[in-house]
């Protein structure tokens, strides 16, 4: 086999068999084929498309190139969830607890976030102590004894899918259906979950802006799970405006110990009701949805929630009065109130824009390198469709450079839209992917 005569075969239009693919994969893997090589038969891949049949072989590839994880020493089912990326998205830390304390094994392996999305690993880290550094075998016991444990995403989890992405994010091929379904689903199958819950971003601040490529993109990580005999659904929900309203590391923490007590944002709250119900619906803890959804308001109202996510946090060395009383946690030196300079309703806050502001602040990475400010952040005073007079509160911006500062202002600034007539709000939740097809909400 030769890696020109697949790439002569991608560009045009035919389909790669199962042996071409492993060949590229593990040639590329192994540093055999060279990234100019792969770089063109992306390329090729993103014009002519894959099959769903090719972009199954290449999951499964991938999810091959390193270690499988086996969790079978774990009882019951395992349910993963999976967020595509987002701003403002700390679900994993309060759904995890939520979850766990229904009984249902969360056996969460994360990753550090990168761009304008924060990563699940960064914002525990803001618990003085908290490590996600556990062995397999720690990690098995943890999940055992109280439910819950996160850890770090190995080196050897499908190492060809981390030098493959690597080599899209600079080679304009990321936004590819086949190449994002396969990319995240060859990770989920290999960390071990018997059933995944995806939650499919879609808007101004997701990989996919548009609601049809968000469907499809549900549509093609469920096939590949269900093909894998991994029961999985997907959820297609809102990433327009930020996720609840604190953006940055230890300032989600702390809103997501709100949610947890009860207080959280609305849209935050009910985004983990939702994911929590379908998840306990995967691990056949209940029957329906809305069975589902109880059982999660009860465990945030019996504060059962609570007390699990706490003793996760100390199970993992993370000191427990940082979580009894978040005032302790990380802060910033100084906080800036940046206003309305009209009135109007708030019809716009765009994700992306909020995203970048707090990365411009020291949240986020800029390279794999940075050192993240775990402190630093924005916090939304509105959301859309809220009305605002003039000189009204729109967002807190917490900072420790007055350059960092400056940047982060002129991008909020830019990412409100004020206008004279109140808003269509978009829906949370805009449906959901299973085996049987999209179910679209009203
Ligand atoms: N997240 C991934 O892990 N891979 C992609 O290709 C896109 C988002």
């Amino acid at each position: 086999m030769n890696i020109v005569d697949i790439i002569l075969k991608k560009r045009n239009d035919e389909a790669l068999s199962k042996e071409e693919i492993d060949f590229f994969v593990q040639g590329y893997t192994e540093g055999i084929i060279p990234d100019y090589q792969i770089s063109s038969l992306l390329m090729a891949i993103y014009f002519q498309k894959m099959t769903r049949e090719e972009t199954a072989y290449l999951t499964e590839s991938m999810m091959n190139s390193g270690q499988l994880v086996n969790l079978t020493k774990i009882d019951g089912i395992k349910v993963d969830k999976h967020s595509t990326g987002g701003v403002g998205d700390k679900t994993t830390i309060a759904l995890g607890a939520m979850v766990a304390a229904c009984g249902v094994p969360v056996a969460k392996m994360s990753g550090r976030g990168l761009g304008h999305t924060g990563g699940t690993i960064d914002k525990l880290e803001s618990i003085p102590g908290f490590s996600v550094e556990l062995s397999i075998d720690e990690f098995i016991k943890n999940v055992n004894n109280i439910k819950i444990a996160v850890m770090g995403q190995t080196n050897d989890l499908a190492p060809a899918d981390k030098k493959l992405y690597s080599l899209r994010d600079v080679t304009g091929t990321v936004d590819n259906i086949s190449l994002i379904a396969s990319s995240i689903m060859s990770k989920k199958l290999a960390a071990g979950a018997d059933a995944i819950l995806l939650d499919v971003k879609t808007g101004n601040g997701a990989f996919m802006k548009d609601l049809d490529s968000s469907f499809e993109l549900g549509k093609e990580m469920v096939s590949i799970g269900n093909k894998m005999n991994r029961d999985t659904i997907a959820i297609v929900t809102d990433m327009d405006q930020p996720l609840g309203l604190a953006i940055g590391n230890s300032l989600e923490v702390k809103e997501a110990v709100e949610t947890l007590r009860g207080n959280g944002p609305q849209d935050f709250t009910e985004l983990c009701e939702t994911l929590g119900a379908y998840m306990l619906l995967l691990a056949q803890k209940v029957l329906t949805v809305e069975e589902g959804r109880e059982k999660i308001q009860e465990s945030v109202k019996s504060g059962e929630a609570l007390r699990v996510f706490k003793v996760f946090i100390s199970s993992q060395g993370g000191d427990v009065k940082y979580i009894n009383n978040t005032d302790l946690l990380p802060k910033s030196n100084y906080v800036y109130v940046l206003r309305a300079s009209e009135t109007g309703f708030i019809s716009q806050i765009k994700a992306m824009d909020v995203g970048v502001a707090a990365s411009h602040l020291g949240a986020g990475r800029e390279t794999k390198d940075s050192i993240v400010d775990l402190s630093v952040g924005v916090v939304l005073d509105k959301k859309v469709g809220d009305l605002a007079e003039k000189g009204e509160v729109l967002a807190y911006i917490h900072y420790n450079d007055e350059i960092k500062r400056d940047l982060a202002v002129e991008k909020l600034v830019a990412a409100f839209k004020i206008t004279k007539e109140k808003p269509i709000t978009r829906p949370l939740i805009y449906g959901i992917v299973h085996d049987k097809g999209i179910e679209k909400n009203k």
